[in-house]
């Protein structure tokens, strides 16, 4: 026994955890864009929502803007992993800026069906959070025909045209349990409420609360890494106290936690949101070994092995160069 090792407090460490691919893919493309076109790159909005990432990427040369019109003309910008409404790309061509998209596939694919249900004349009720960037996007593909629902209790403000013909969809990083809560409201509602042809919450996110599931009612106390701003780390903090954990926290980095946290704790929850570098992970790791909680045993939900290719517009670039 090691001496950061108190008899009885132990971490346990949730795998899958961190970096989902869409967003590996989404950084990847910044950090690669800076290497061939050099600096600045810009990229619009927080390429993913994680203040580690974005503080890391500005300091090689990435300037983050909130909307194009910030850009300069003919400057290049990267889109998001959380997707952008096609009045953007429009916006973009207007002003002559070359576009790299990062947007995760999985989001694309929820506009692809947006898109195809808009056409078939549905009435769409996009299930998600207000105001966050994916809905955005996504309800910029249709906006003629999508009523965002954020939660269960939304459901009684909703109204449709033809009430046979509706189909829900969803923004990709919410918590399972919740949006099957909004369904079946939903589906009292409109009986002939139709569902999306495959998962709109994505593998990451589902993976990740399932781990967090399964170790919630052993734990004192859940850490979950990650920024406020992203939908999918908070969203594991609530569902690990749902299931049982008596506590839990969501931080930025190790030195937001409080010593008191830590008073009456013998277990430790560790993990980290979809969008969180696994360096941060190490660091909380290593303060809670400093006070006895050195012993780490994992709890594995899940195995991911997805991998997305770059954007096509970056792979040619690099191919160029070669
Ligand atoms: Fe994509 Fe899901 Fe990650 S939608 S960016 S794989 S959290």
């Amino acid at each position: 026994q090691s001496a950061d090792q108190t008899p009885g407090k132990k971490v346990l460490l949730a795998a899958p955890r961190g970096y989902c691919a869409g967003v590996d893919r989404a950084v990847v493309t910044v950090e690669k864009a800076l290497e061939l076109y050099g600096p600045p790159v810009y990229v619009r909005k927080q390429i993913v929502h994680n203040k580690h990432v974005v503080t890391t990427l500005e300091k090689r040369g990435a300037i983050f803007v909130d909307e194009t019109d910030e850009v300069p003309e003919g400057a290049t910008v990267i889109f998001s992993a959380h997707g952008v409404a096609p009045v953007v790309h429009e916006e973009a061509r207007a002003r002559s800026l070359k576009t790299i998209d990062a947007t995760c596939p999985l989001v694309t694919k929820v506009h692809r069906e947006a898109v195809r249900f808009a056409d078939d004349d549905f009435d769409i009720l996009l299930i998600g959070h207000e105001g966050h960037e994916e809905v955005v996007g996504t309800s910029g593909e249709a906006p003629d025909h999508i009523t965002l629902v954020d939660g269960p209790d939304d459901v009684d403000n909703v109204t449709v045209r033809d009430p046979e013909k509706v189909v829900w969809l969803s923004q990709t990083t919410l918590s399972v349990d919740e949006t099957m809560q909004t369904v079946a409201r939903l589906k009292e509602k409109f009986p002939a409420l139709q569902s999306p042809p495959s998962d709109d919450i994505c593998y990451a996110t589902q993976n990740r609360q399932l781990a967090v599931k399964q170790m919630a009612k052993d734990t004192d106390l859940m850490i979950v890494v990650g920024s406020r701003n992203s939908s999918n780390s908070v969203r594991l903090v609530e569902v690990a106290i749902e299931h049982g954990a008596r506590g839990g926290h969501l931080v930025d980095f190790a030195d937001e936690i409080q010593e008191e946290w830590l008073e009456g704790v013998t277990t430790v929850g560790v993990t980290s949101g979809a969008s969180v570098p696994e360096v941060l992970v190490r660091d909380v790791l290593a303060w809670l070994a400093e006070r006895g909680y050195g012993e780490v045993e994992a709890v594995i939900a899940a195995e991911e092995s997805l991998l997305f290719s770059l954007p096509n517009e970056l792979r040619r670039d690099l191919k160029a160069r070669r």
